[in-house]
């Protein structure tokens, strides 16, 4: 799918380089991290991010920070400070209890080790889970394009939710790529995902680099879009599923979601189940990160001279406020695409769910 992922193992397998995405798409870099504080930095000023990314760095991040301090005081001082990174995409704790679970039973000479065993598997997991929701939504899109009898079917997606927010494939953009690969023909509507832009530079980069052909939009077109008859069907991620299949997700799927609805277009979420949060009943218990109103009030990018910059918009002065995620009820949701096949959005599906796991 792609020679690219966005986390690999460093040479020694006892540590990770990552795709530094704050530079994307203007420049590809790989930055290694090789202390606690270089993963806690990169996850909250998002040089990694998307849910399944966050969790599998962090569970590299606790490992390395066993290797200085492999006590139960120290194992639990690193995970908060992980916890404390981004507080959305439940990935993170999922991750970092997995590596509890595996590492506290044992004594403190073993606990490095088991951790680092422990963020590969996971690792390998999420490549194999975003594959097999590739393959479902790939069938989904496959009977779409023959129901309406279309040359090209017109996928929208929000954010980024492609291999930069995983390891491999992604998630909305699996069921894309292995559509592509399969010689299904796909158009991707990108919208540009305000503030942080990661429909126009990291979506578009990516659908650009696989030969997918797409468009970048403003957000605020994408109703419209819709209204026009111009898309087959709405595929966005996911950073925390409540129990009642409410979805949280990157700020504007909201507003996606009831145009969709609105306009009897599908809306998919594509998610592997470490996205489900069984605690939270419904979207409301979900915590929404609020970022800071910089990002809000400027843009960066480069310039004509290449230069890279960040500017400001408009005047001084104005207050900004910037929610990074917001929740598209269940009823808006046609279905949720994960690694187990296609579930109804609701209690009644996630119920099944739960008990098949
Ligand atoms: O703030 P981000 O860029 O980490 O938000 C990412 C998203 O909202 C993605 O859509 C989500 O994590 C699903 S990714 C597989």
């Amino acid at each position: 799918m792609t020679d690219l992922c966005s986390l690999r193992l460093n040479s020694h397998r006892s540590g990770v380089d990552i795709i530094d995405q704050t530079l994307l798409p203007h420049r590809l870099e790989w930055l290694g991290l090789d202390s606690l504080e270089a993963y806690c930095e990169s996850i909250s000023t998002m040089r990694v991010r998307g849910a399944p990314l966050i969790g599998i760095t962090a569970a590299f991040g606790l490992a390395t920070a066993l290797l200085s301090d492999s006590t139960t005081g120290g194992f639990h001082s690193a995970k908060e400070a992980l916890l404390a990174t981004r507080p959305t995409a439940v990935n993170l704790q999922w991750a970092l209890e997995t590596v509890a679970s595996h590492v506290l039973p044992l004594e403190d000479s073993k606990r490095a080790a088991a951790a680092f065993e422990c963020a590969r598997f996971l690792r390998e997991q999420d490549i194999d889970s975003c594959s097999r929701i590739g393959e479902f939504g790939r069938s989904i899109l496959q009977d779409l394009l023959l129901d309406r009898g279309a040359e090209q079917l017109q996928v929208m997606t929000h954010c980024n939710a492609g291999w930069l927010a995983t390891i491999e494939w992604g998630t909305a953009l699996a069921p894309i790529y292995k559509a592509h690969e399969a010689g299904i023909p796909v158009h991707v509507w990108v919208s540009e995902t305000r503030p942080r832009n990661q429909g126009a530079f990291l979506t578009a980069w990516e659908l650009q680099r696989a030969g997918v052909p797409y468009t970048v939009v403003a957000d605020n077109s994408c109703g419209h879009l819709m209204q026009q008859g111009m898309v087959d069907c709405v595929i966005v991620g996911s950073d925390r599923t409540a129990a009642n299949g409410d979805v949280c997700n990157k700020i504007g799927t909201y507003l996606k979601a009831l145009s969709a609805k609105a306009n009897s277009i599908p809306f998919y979420t594509a998610l592997p189940t470490s996205t489900i949060d069984w605690c939270c009943n419904t979207g409301a218990d979900i915590p929404i990160e609020v970022r800071d109103s910089g990002e809000l009030l400027s843009i960066s990018g480069m310039d004509e001279a290449e230069t890279f910059r960040r500017v400001r918009l408009g005047g001084t002065g104005s207050r900004g406020h910037n929610p990074a995620f917001d929740i598209t009820p269940a009823e808006l949701v046609t279905g949720l695409i994960t690694e187990l096949g296609l579930i109804e959005a609701g209690s009644a599906g996630l119920s099944r769910l739960r008990s098949s796991l």
